[in-house]
């Protein structure tokens, strides 16, 4: 038993030693300003602080979390860098799925003047970005919120916008199900009228990108993904925070216009 569990744990050590050194060459090569040496030692430094966190698989992650930091590569995205990747990764191979993105993108616009400019710039981003993981060069684990939210870290994105990719519309839920929650926990659901706008969006926005209402929705969601996705599994889960979510966005946008009018 003890060594099995030893040989499972050097197996993983080992996996995430390659990870790393992935992890270096793409940031060396990303850097051309930056020296390979001293981005080895930020490699190394950060990975030190991690030497006794317990989920190991997770370490890679915290690593360029930091390192990017550090190398000041971590970058709010523009709305212009959202549409733009998210158009060269969903526009050809998946043109419907592209379609939704424009309705939702379209939605997260027209719902931003609620927020401040940050809050709005990072709303807007969420949208265009938050389907991306379904691209076949981005997929990885399958689990398209995870997916869409690892690529976005290894592109220097602000870490918020790649939780909120992480955790939109009910992942967690999902992450249950398809025994993905540790990977996910490393992306924290801010909870927020952000997060909740975010999902308000995708939740009010059918697969070809006109507005339906919440509960249209989630009936194609049913209807097309069958009673064994997981996806639809999870909606006895996480239904009710969808309708929460969708329910609080309401409340602030009436509340918002209601204030205009006076
Ligand atoms: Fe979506």
């Amino acid at each position: 038993m003890l060594v099995k569990a030893t040989i499972e744990g050097s197996t993983l050590d080992s996996q995430v030693d390659a990870r790393l050194r992935r992890l270096e060459e793409r940031l060396v090569a990303e850097q051309d300003r930056v020296l390979p040496g001293v981005v080895h030692e930020c490699v190394e430094r950060a990975r030190s602080r991690f030497a006794s966190a317990r989920v190991r698989t997770f370490v890679p992650i915290l690593v360029e979390r930091v390192v990017r930091s550090q190398l000041g590569t971590v970058t709010a995205p523009t709305e212009a860098w959202a549409w733009r990747t998210a158009k060269r990764l969903l526009s050809g191979e998946l043109p419907r799925r592209w379609a939704h993105t424009q309705g939702v993108a379209g939605r997260a616009r027209q719902i931003a003047w609620m927020f401040g400019p940050g809050d709005r710039d990072v709303l807007v981003a969420a949208a265009w970005l938050h389907d991306i993981g379904y691209a076949e060069t981005v997929a990885g684990t399958g689990f398209h919120q995870l997916d869409g939210a690892r690529y976005l870290v290894a592109q220097g994105v602000s870490w918020r916008v790649c939780a909120l990719v992480a955790r939109h519309s009910g992942a967690a839920a999902v992450a249950e199900l398809v025994g993905l929650s540790g990977e996910l926990a490393v992306f924290e659901d801010e909870c927020g009228p952000v997060r909740d706008a975010l999902w308000y969006c995708d939740m009010t926005t059918g697969p070809d990108g006109r507005p339906v209402s919440f509960a249209d929705r989630l009936a194609e969601l049913r209807a097309r993904r069958g009673p064994d996705h997981p996806a639809v599994r999870a909606l006895a889960t996480n239904e009710a925070d969808r309708a929460a979510a969708v329910h609080r966005t309401e409340e602030l946008l009436c509340a918002g216009q209601r204030r205009a009018w006076r």
